[in-house]
């Protein structure tokens, strides 16, 4: 992204915040950290562009007509966002989540949203560069600091209120992870217990809006929480599937993963998160997820990152 354009977006954005927000935005930001729960309720009521765009997004079928209107703006068929016109499409993740995102052998991100993210760039005839930050940081720094979010984020309606989603890639649900012995097995086991999360995600949301008399502990790595639960400072960590399952091979014999149904937690979806209101980049994206999906890439990346 051009810094020249960035700035300016960034300007226009701003005022356009302003405006609709009464210059309130700087408060809400906050109230996404302390409050969760009432700032989704907000979405609720207030961004109707927001719930067209959720129920399209549970039509995984969805076509390229259906993903334009979705948008909610008008991408004229083969426009290239701006944010592209330097031929770089830059991307944030958080490369603490195996098998979606980590850091390989070389101090490189890899993972199934990295090979992804790349796979999607050259589908796009554009450079993918990868900067790795902290999860909590991602959403805010989409339109200035990167284009574009991948990091096996779960679409909700308070993130819609910053950013577009791109169709959804993925189906997940939060998973609790125990020390092996442990007898947390149901919703009602989790009240009042100390709760390990990732800061900013939806297990956070969970165990902190969900659970009654949760003493969350919220760590910037996943891994930090698990290392946690093994030392006993925490009795759970509240981990979507997939990551869970990893770190229950990893420390094989210490924790065990407890599907999230049995907690009865709900499905949830990753996409992609752009800037809000670039219609183009959205479509593009969208565009080259559905071709990498009908080639065949997406199910090879499926079984090369995740069954593996
Ligand atoms: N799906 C959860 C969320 O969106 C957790 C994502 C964490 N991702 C990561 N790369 N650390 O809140």
């Amino acid at each position: 992204m051009k810094k020249l354009i960035a700035l300016l977006l960034a300007g226009v954005m701003t005022m356009s915040l302003l405006t609709a927000c009464g210059g309130n935005d700087g408060a809400k930001a906050d109230e996404t950290v302390t409050d969760a729960a009432g700032a989704e309720n907000e979405a609720d009521s207030a961004d109707a562009a927001g719930a067209e765009s959720e129920a399209n997004d549970a039509d995984a079928a969805g076509t390229e007509d259906a993903a334009d209107a979705e948008s909610g703006a008008d991408a004229e068929a083969g426009e290239v966002s701006e944010a592209l016109a330097d031929g770089v499409l830059t991307v944030g993740t958080n490369a603490e989540f195996p098998p979606f995102e980590y850091v390989d052998d070389n101090g490189e991100p890899d993972g199934f949203d990295v090979a992804l993210i790349k796979a999607i760039g050259e589908k796009l005839g554009v450079e993918v560069e990868v900067e790795n930050m902290e999860f909590e940081s991602l959403v805010a720094a989409i339109g200035s600091k990167i284009d574009v979010a991948i990091a096996g984020m779960t679409v909700t309606d308070e993130r819609k209120e910053s950013v577009d989603f791109s169709d959804a890639y993925y189906d997940a649900v939060q998973y609790v992870i125990v020390p092996e012995g442990s007898d947390i097995a149901s919703a009602a086991d989790l009240a009042g217990k100390a709760i390990g999360v990732q800061l900013g995600t939806t297990g956070d949301f969970i165990a902190t809006d969900d659970v009654e008399g949760s003493e969350v502990s919220r760590y910037n790595k996943a891994v930090d929480a698990v290392n946690d639960l093994i030392n006993g400072r925490v009795d759970c960590v509240i981990i979507d599937k997939n990551p869970a399952l990893v770190f229950e091979s990893t420390f094989e014999g210490q924790v065990k993963a407890i599907p999230g149904e049995q907690f009865e937690f709900g499905v949830e979806e990753y996409a992609i998160a752009v800037p809000k209101g670039d219609a183009a980049m959205l479509s593009q994206v969208n565009k080259a997820l559905e071709e990498i999906k009908a080639d065949g890439t997406f199910d090879e990346l499926v079984k090369q990152y995740i069954e593996n």
